[in-house]
This record gives C-alpha cells, sequence and structure tokens, in this order.
C-alpha cells in the first residue's frame, strides 16, 4: 500500500465546493445536474475483458443534494453511446439501506456524448443524501482507448488505457464530466493473469490471489484527472517518491532517462508554489500511439514513449506536467473556455522551475520556441480568430477539444508573464503565486477569479487601475483575439539563439557559401538550438533549390534523428522543400508514433504541398490509421476534404 500526503478533512472538502457555487459557473460542455447535487465520493468496481474489449462492472455514486429548486428530482449524469447500461438502483437516507430499482433513459446530447437520465422516486430536498448504484459496460468509447499487442512495444499482450481531458471521461464512467466540480474516487480493477492495472491515485493495493487492483485517491478531483492503464506494465524506482512504468521492454531506458531528476523537479516546484500535496509523482511511459506529450493525470502522468530521447533533452514536458500538480490539478479551470488558466499558469510554472534548473538561456531559448509555435499558429488562423484569445466561448454543441490551440498555452504564458512584469520582482510574484494556489486549492475558478485574487493581493497595482492600461486592459487579454499586447523579453537566450539563427541565416542565401556553414560546429548544440535553427528555416521554406539536400548531407545528427523534436522539423522541412529523397523518413515518423501535436500539423502540410504528396498522406494514413486515437483520427479526415 501507498502512503498517501495530508489528508483533507470532510469539512474542508464540503467547503471547497460550497465556495464553487458562490459564483455561477456555465459549462456548456456537460448536461448534467451538476448544480443540483453534488458527488461526495464515486467507486468503480471494473473487471477488464480485453477479448471482448469492454470494462464491466459497476460504479456506486454517493451525493448530496445541494439545490431542489428546478431539477431535485431528475439525476442527469455525462455519458456516451458506446456505454450500456444493465441497472441502476438508489439507496436514500430515509429507507434504511434498501436499494430501490430505478428507472434509466437515455437522451441525446451532442457529437461527444449523451445523458443518462434517472428519475429520483421522489424529489430531493438540500441536504438530503442518496447512493446510486450503476450497473454497466464500457466499450470502445473515445476515452477508452483498447490497443491490439502489435500496438504495443512489447508486441505480445494488449493494452487498455483511458484519456479524461476534455470531455472524454463519460465514456468511461457516468459521471458530471465538468471541470466545474470535483469528488475523490475509489476503484477495484480486476485484470487477466500477468497484467498490471494502474490509476491516478493516491493508494494503491494488489490483491495477487484475484488479481483486483484497489485504487483510492484522496483528494478531490474533477473528472478529467480519473485515468487508469491496464497492459504488460512493470516499474522501477528512479526517486524517494517516485518510479517509471513501462512495458518491460522500456523500463531500463526509462530509469536511465529520469533516475534522480523528478525529485529535483519536484522539490524545485514545492520551493517555488508550496506543498506538492498528492504524495507520490510517478511516471507512465504510454505505447507509442499516445495522443500526446503528457497528460498529467495526478500522482501518475502519462507520456508518451517519444521522451525517450536517450538524453535528457525532452526533460520540460515532464516539468510542464509536474508544474499541473499545482495549476490545473489543484487550482482547476472551471470550464474549458478558461483552459488558459490551466495551461498558461503551467507554461509559466514550467519556465519558473526550468529558470531554477537551467538558468535563464536556456529558459528563454525554450520559450522562444513556444512563441514559434503561437506565431504560426496565429499565422494559420489570422490574428483575429476568435480562439485566440484567452477567454473563450464554448459554444453548445462544440467540442472544448476541437478548440485546442497554441494560445492559452503561449498567450496565456505572456499574460501570466505580464502579470509578473507588473509587480516588478520575482520573488513578490512567486509569493503571490503560492498564496493563490493556496487560496483556490481543490477549487475549480474562472480567469475573473484569478484577477480579482491578483488586485486584491496587490492593493498598490489596484489603486493604479493597473488592469486599465490601454492596450494591457485585462479585459482586452481575456476578450480581444490577437497577437499578446505583452511579450515577455526573451533576450537573455541570445547567447544560445544567435548561433543559431547565424547558421541559419548561412543556409537560406540564394548561393550557399559552405566555408562559413562548415565552420560552425554544431556537435556541441542544446536540442532546442537545432529546434530553433530548424524553426527558421521552416519558416521560410521552401529554400532555395538543392539545399535540403545539402541540409541532410551535411547534418545526419538532424536527418537522422531519432528526437521527436527534430524529426518533427526535419520531415516538416522535407515536405515543404518537396525533398522526395527523405519521403521514406516521413513515412517511417508517421508510423512511428501518434501524438496529435506532431501527427495533425505533418498531415496539414502534406495535403498542402503536391498531388505526390497528398497521395501519400492517404497510404500511410490508411495504413496507421487504426493505430491514432479516435480524436486524432478525426482531425486528420477532416484535413482531407
Ligand atoms: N493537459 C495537457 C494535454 C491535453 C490538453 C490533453 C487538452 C487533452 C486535452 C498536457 O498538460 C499538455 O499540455 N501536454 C503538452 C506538453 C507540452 C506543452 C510541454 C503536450 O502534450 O504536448
Ligand atoms: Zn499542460
Amino acid at each position: 500500500m501507498r502512503s498517501g500526503a495530508t489528508r483533507l478533512t470532510v469539512r474542508d472538502t464540503v467547503m471547497a465546493s460550497e465556495d464553487v457555487l458562490e459564483r455561477s459557473v456555465d459549462d456548456a460542455a456537460t448536461s448534467s445536474s451538476f448544480r443540483h447535487f453534488r458527488v461526495r465520493h464515486f467507486h468503480l468496481e471494473l473487471r477488464v475483458d480485453f477479448e471482448r474489449r469492454q470494462l464491466q462492472g459497476r460504479e456506486v455514486l454517493e451525493l448530496s443534494c445541494v439545490r431542489s429548486e428546478g431539477g431535485g428530482q431528475e439525476l442527469r449524469l455525462d455519458t456516451h453511446p458506446s456505454v450500456s447500461f444493465h441497472s441502476v438502483s438508489v439507496q436514500s437516507g430515509d429507507r434504511e439501506g434498501q436499494l430501490q430499482p430505478l428507472c434509466h433513459k437515455i437522451q441525446p446530447f451532442t457529437s461527444y456524448g449523451c445523458t443518462l437520465v434517472l428519475t429520483l422516486p421522489r424529489p430531493c430536498q438540500t441536504g438530503d443524501q442518496l447512493q446510486v448504484v450503476i450497473d454497466y459496460t464500457a466499450t470502445d468509447g473515445p476515452g477508452v482507448v483498447w490497443l491490439d499487442p502489435e500496438q504495443t512495444a512489447g508486441k505480445v499482450k494488449p493494452y487498455l488505457f483511458t484519456q479524461g481531458q476534455a470531455v472524454l471521461n463519460r465514456s468511461f464512467f457516468p459521471c458530471f464530466d465538468t471541470p466545474a466540480v470535483k469528488s475523490t474516487y475509489s476503484a477495484s480493477i480486476k485484470v487477466p493473469k500477468g497484467f498490471t492495472a494502474v490509476m491516478s491515485a493516491t493508494d494503491w493495493d494488489h490483491d495477487e490471489k484475484e488479481n483486483i487492483f484497489h485504487f483510492k485517491m484522496q483528494h478531490p478531483i474533477p473528472s478529467y484527472l480519473v485515468a487508469l492503464a491496464v497492459g504488460d506494465i512493470v516499474s522501477a524506482e528512479v526517486g524517494p517518491r517516485s518510479r517509471v512504468w513501462t512495458e518491460p521492454s522500456l523500463l531500463e531506458a526509462a530509469k536511465e532517462e529520469y533516475d534522480g531528476v523528478i525529485e529535483d523537479f519536484l522539490k524545485v516546484g514545492e520551493k517555488l508554489f508550496g506543498p506538492y500535496v498528492w504524495g507520490r509523482y510517478d511516471l507512465l511511459f504510454m505505447p507509442p500511439s499516445f495522443p500526446f506529450g503528457g497528460m498529467e493525470n495526478p500522482c501518475l502522468t502519462f507520456v508518451t514513449p517519444c521522451l525517450l530521447a536517450g538524453d535528457r533533452s525532452l526533460a520540460d514536458v515532464i516539468i510542464h506536467e509536474i508544474s499541473h500538480s499545482w495549476f490545473g490539478n489543484l487550482v482547476t479551470n472551471a470550464n474549458w473556455g478558461d483552459f488558459w488558466l490551466n495551461e498558461g499558469f503551467t507554461m509559466y510554472a514550467q519556465r519558473r522551475i526550468s529558470t531554477e534548473l537551467y538558468g535563464v538561456a536556456y529558459t528563454c531559448l525554450e520559450a522562444a520556441t513556444g512563441r514559434a509555435l503561437l506565431r504560426q499558429h496565429m499565422d494559420n488562423t489570422g490574428e483575429d480568430h476568435p480562439l485566440n484569445k484567452l477567454k473563450v466561448k464554448i459554444e453548445p454543441g462544440i467540442d472544448p477539444d476541437d478548440t485546442y490551440n497554441e494560445t492559452p498555452y503561449e498567450k496565456g504564458y505572456c499574460f501570466v508573464s505580464y502579470l509578473a512584469h507588473l509587480v516588478g520582482d520575482q520573488d513578490k510574484f512567486d509569493a503571490f503565486l503560492r498564496a493563490y494556489v493556496d487560496r483556490f486549492k481543490f477549487q475549480s475558478i474562472v480567469a475573473e477569479d484569478t484577477l480579482d485574487f491578483y488586485l486584491s493581493y496587490f492593493p498598490e497595482l489596484k489603486e493604479k487601475n493597473i488592469e486599465k492600461i490601454p492596450g494591457f486592459e485585462f479585459d482586452c487579454w481575456l476578450n480581444t483575439p490577437g497577437w499578446p499586447p505583452y511579450l515577455p523579453d526573451l533576450s537573455s537566450g541570445d547567447t544560445l539563439m544567435k548561433p543559431a539563427e547565424n547558421l541559419a541565416n548561412l543556409w537560406l542565401a540564394a548561393d550557399l557559401n559552405m566555408d562559413p556553414i562548415k565552420a560552425i560546429d554544431m556537435s556541441s548544440w542544446k536540442t532546442y538550438q537545432i529546434v530553433y535553427f530548424l524553426d527558421k528555416l521552416l519558416e521560410k521554406s521552401p529554400l532555395p533549390q538543392g539545399h535540403t539536400a545539402k541540409l541532410a548531407e551535411m547534418y545526419p545528427k538532424i536527418s537522422k534523428a531519432k528526437n521527436a523534436e527534430l524529426r518533427f522539423r526535419w520531415v516538416q522541412i522535407v515536405i515543404k522543400n518537396h525533398y522526395e529523397d527523405a519521403f521514406d523518413e516521413l513515412q517511417n515518423f508517421l508510423h512511428s508514433q501518434g501524438k496529435q501535436k506532431y501527427t495533425v500539423p505533418v498531415y496539414r502540410a502534406m495535403w498542402s504541398k503536391s498531388e505526390k504528396t497528398r497521395k501519400l498522406a492517404q497510404e500511410i494514413f490508411a495504413a496507421t490509421e487504426k493505430q491514432l486515437h479516435k480524436n486524432v483520427q478525426n482531425y486528420v479526415k477532416k484535413i482531407f476534404v
């Protein structure tokens, strides 16, 4: 049994969730009755059936009625057509433990889910407590991903994982699938012999005889952070509160890459943002089709195996996910329109940790590559696209995942940097971040809560009407699309960026002069310097005729790279320059992994280049479609129209 961190009292939990109800939160992406009922706790008891691709079992929800007007007799839970229901019953406080069967019906909601509607025997009054028991089967919905053995590293056993963010967990278990509310959960997962189950939970236990894994999450979390993976999974210790979990064949590589460093990241995080409350911080290296770089499931971040670069060069992703332990997992956006509260603050926190550990030059370099992604995104969409503001209105029917882009990350980072700039003193701003986490931990909030708290924390700024400086109005940051009005100064990164920029300029000349190019030695460059160099070339591609071939020949470190960030840039250069000699490498890259942020832009570039690249895109997609996450499949299909 693993021990957890400080236990939250019931009273704390109740207060936390009452707090959030003060500001009426809207979430168009849920049809649940989260305003009428509170989930105090839920338990999942599931059997994993790989043959049928089914999770079968029972969910028990402990509920309190928090508002009776306009909905006390109907309990609505988010679910998905891929889930089927066998029976539902309720036990209310008054009937001495008797379970009463309930009628249930399914109502359509959106393309990404439907509603389980339960009619209670009688209207609930505020304060009533009830227990609802649901026997159900989850199949292969968008949040429940079943992989064939061939899609795993080991190729022998199948694999199952769930991915909740943003609104996918409704296909895993019926729930109030909104980040506006939080609850504790527990689970008992029975798996076939030879399989291991892991979850985003503080307490773990294993009944070896029955092969049932028991989990408990002691802290209240939103539904999207509940996560499960089952497969041939083993682990190794890499720190006093950290293990890496992988398929056996990747264990050594994972251990080597992260042994010792995770604790450094956590310690700096704690120094900057306050206690790490989640007890353990483990990493699960996923099969290659995992659609994200990382997913901050509490206690157990899920990451792409692409991070096993062999040189620790992609640790920023881990630092990012660790930063969510405070921003996102403790203080949570109350709806997906305020996603920047999760990601913008996390980018800021990630770069604070990075500055402490690797210095300001390196961190500015990494931030500059982030800014380049924002530039690309805004160039593609047009700056005044409605998604290019921090507060997004998610209209009914729109899947929040379809609004995903760089703005909440990088414009969000600029806004948090601007808030720090107004304060003018890093220590004071760090202290504010600690106070902010402490004030809103275990709660869900909107941008207005953050900014009100900021202004009350810094009354001297409030007095100066700092939120209304023309051109930099807080309201403008939140509600006007466009390039950030304030950009943090990244010139401390010049020592690392200038050499990369100079080399790029040499390669961009119409007449290549190889002597000065050969004089520049890239062997000691950091991965992000090469990324920066490649971004510059990408921006200006197509390059003059013949340059790409020379580039490939000159830098095997790039054209034969194993590092996914480098391959991602290189194959885009290959496409934009129609460099057919490297189309094999392009194909290999798309076969080797299924990360959304790589896969979608690469297909987009192929689709817009030539007949030949279009045809190749269709061929590769036909061969790899099944390996991709359903959302990623759909995004690629949308490109092909
Ligand atoms: N929480 C996100 C991943 C996510 C976002 C999943 C929205 C589903 C919907 C995670 O923290 C993230 O941002 N990952 C990045 C890491 C990067 C910014 C360092 C990724 O996967 O690329
Ligand atoms: Zn993130």
